[in-house]
C-alpha cells in the first residue's frame, strides 16, 4: 500500500470559484506549462450576450467587465453552432481581428486558444477558453487530456451556477405560493438586474470591482425585494399614498427579506455558498440612504455596502420609470432628473452618475424589456 498526493484535492474544500480554478489550472500547468491562462465567460440567453465571468491568469486582465453580444463574436458563434471546440493555434492572425476581444487577446500576446463551449444538460451556459503565449501547443495528445480538464472545470462552474439557480427557483416558488400577485413584474426585475450590473461595471475600476462581484449583483439584484411576500396585499396593493402605519408596515420587508434568506440558507444548506453575503446585504439594505435617512437602521454612506447602494439606484429609477398600484410611470428625463436630486442626499452620487451616463444602454435595456400586459 502506498499513498499518493491527490493534485486536485483543493476541489474537495471550500473554496471560491475562483481558488479552485487558479488550482485545476496549477495542476494542469504541471503537465502543459505552456497553458498560460484559462477563463470562463458566461451567456445570457435573454440578451444573447456573452460576459467575462472568471480567469485563472493573475494581474494582466486583457478582458475583464466586458461583454460582447454573441452575433458580433463569429468565431465563437461557429463553436456553438457547430457543437465542436475550437483550436487556433497561430493567434497572430487573430490579432488583427476587428473584434476588440480579439484584439485584447492579441495585445496581451496569447499566441494560441483552445476554446471549449459549456453546457448544462443541453443549455448552452457559456465558453471555457485555454490560452497559451506560445503557438502551435494545441495538438492532438494535449488535446484529449485538455477535453477532461475542460469538463472537470464546466462542472464547476455547472455546479455553482446551479445553486444559483435553486435559490432563485426557491424564492420564486416560496412568493407564488404566498401570493399570487406580485407587483415588482418579472420585467422589473429583468431591467433592475441589468441597471444594477451596468452601474457595478462603470464604476468597476475606480472600486476595483472583479467579474464574479459583478456577476453575483446581476444574479442576487432581482431577490431584493423578497420580504414584500409578507406584507399583506391591503398595503402591497394599495392604489394610493400609504399612511404612517402602513407604512411602518412596508418598510419591514427589508429586514424580513434578510430573515427568508437566512432560513432558505439554513434550509438548503446554502451557508458556504460564494457571494452569499451580497444577496443578504441586498435584500437588507437597499432601502437604506447615504445621508442615514433610510431604514432599517438609518446607516450612513460606506456603512451601506456598496452592492446595495447599486441596487438602490436601479431599484429606485425602474420604480420611477414603471407604473405602481399608487403610481403613474415617468419618462426618463424626469427619473433622471430626480435621481440627480437624490444624489448624495438618499442615494450614492457615483453610482446615480454610473447610471446616468449610460442612458443609451439604459434605453436599450428598457427597449428589450417592456412591461408586460399583467403590469
Ligand atoms: P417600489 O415601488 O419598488 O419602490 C422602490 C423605491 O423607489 C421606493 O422605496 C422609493 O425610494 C422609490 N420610489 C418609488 N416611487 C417613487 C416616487 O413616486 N417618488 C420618489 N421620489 N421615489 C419613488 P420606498 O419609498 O422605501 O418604498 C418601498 C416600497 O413601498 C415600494 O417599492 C412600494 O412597494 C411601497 N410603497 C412606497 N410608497 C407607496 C405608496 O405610496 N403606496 C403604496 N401602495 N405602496 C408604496
Ligand atoms: C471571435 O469571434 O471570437 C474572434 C474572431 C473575430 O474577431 O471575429
Ligand atoms: C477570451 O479568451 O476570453 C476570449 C477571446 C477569444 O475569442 O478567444
Ligand atoms: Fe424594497
Ligand atoms: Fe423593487
Amino acid at each position: 500500500m502506498f499513498h499518493h498526493r491527490d493534485h486536485l484535492e483543493d476541489l474537495n474544500k471550500q473554496l471560491p470559484l475562483k481558488n479552485k480554478l487558479v488550482s485545476a489550472h496549477h495542476s494542469i500547468q504541471e503537465k502543459f506549462p505552456f497553458i498560460s491562462r484559462i477563463a470562463i465567460t458566461l451567456y445570457d440567453p435573454k440578451t444573447k450576450i456573452l460576459k467575462t465571468y472568471i480567469d485563472s491568469s493573475g494581474d494582466d486582465k486583457p478582458l475583464a467587465h466586458y461583454q460582447v453580444p454573441l452575433d458580433d463574436a463569429p468565431s465563437l458563434k461557429e463553436i456553438l453552432e457547430k457543437g465542436l471546440p475550437r483550436v487556433v493555434n497561430n493567434l497572430v492572425t487573430f490579432e488583427k481581428g476587428d473584434h476588440e476581444h480579439t484584439q485584447r487577446i492579441g495585445r496581451q500576446g496569447y499566441a494560441a486558444s483552445y476554446t471549449m463551449p459549456i453546457f448544462h444538460s443541453g443549455d448552452f451556459i457559456g465558453f471555457l477558453f485555454f490560452n497559451s503565449y506560445r503557438p502551435e501547443v494545441f495538438k492532438e495528445n494535449v488535446l484529449n487530456i485538455l477535453d477532461i480538464f475542460g469538463h472537470l472545470i464546466s462542472l464547476m462552474i455547472v455546479n455553482e451556477l446551479s445553486t444559483i439557480k435553486m435559490m432563485n427557483a426557491a424564492l420564486k416558488t416560496t412568493s407564488n405560493i404566498t401570493h399570487l400577485r406580485d407587483p415588482e413584474t418579472g420585467s422589473h426585475l429583468d431591467r433592475m438586474s441589468r441597471y444594477s450590473r451596468l452601474i457595478a461595471a462603470t464604476l468597476a475600476n475606480k472600486y476595483q470591482l472583479d467579474d464574479v462581484y459583478i456577476e453575483h449583483i446581476f444574479m442576487f439584484s432581482p431577490l431584493h425585494d423578497i420580504g414584500k411576500i409578507s406584507i399583506p396585499d391591503n398595503i402591497l396593493l394599495k392604489p394610493g399614498p400609504l399612511n404612517e402605519t402602513e407604512r411602518l408596515v412596508m418598510n419591514t420587508h427589508a429586514r424580513k427579506g434578510r430573515e427568508i434568506i437566512d432560513d432558505l440558507i439554513t434550509n438548503f444548506g446554502l451557508d458556504h455558498m460564494n457571494g452569499i453575503d451580497i444577496l443578504k446585504n441586498i435584500a437588507e439594505f437597499h432601502h437604506e440612504a447615504v445621508n442615514g435617512s433610510g431604514y432599517p437602521y438609518a446607516k450612513i454612506n460606506h456603512e451601506i455596502p456598496l452592492e446595495a447602494r447599486i441596487v438602490a439606484v436601479a431599484d429606485v429609477f425602474d420604480a420611477l420609470t414603471s407604473r405602481r398600484p399608487y403610481k403613474d410611470a415617468w419618462d426618463n428625463d424626469k427619473a433622471f432628473n430626480t435621481l440627480k436630486q437624490l444624489a448624495g442626499e438618499k442615494l450614492d452620487s457615483d453610482c446615480v452618475k454610473a447610471l446616468i451616463e449610460n442612458q443609451h444602454q439604459v434605453e436599450l435595456i428598457q427597449q428589450q424589456f417592456k412591461e408586460s400586459k399583467y403590469s
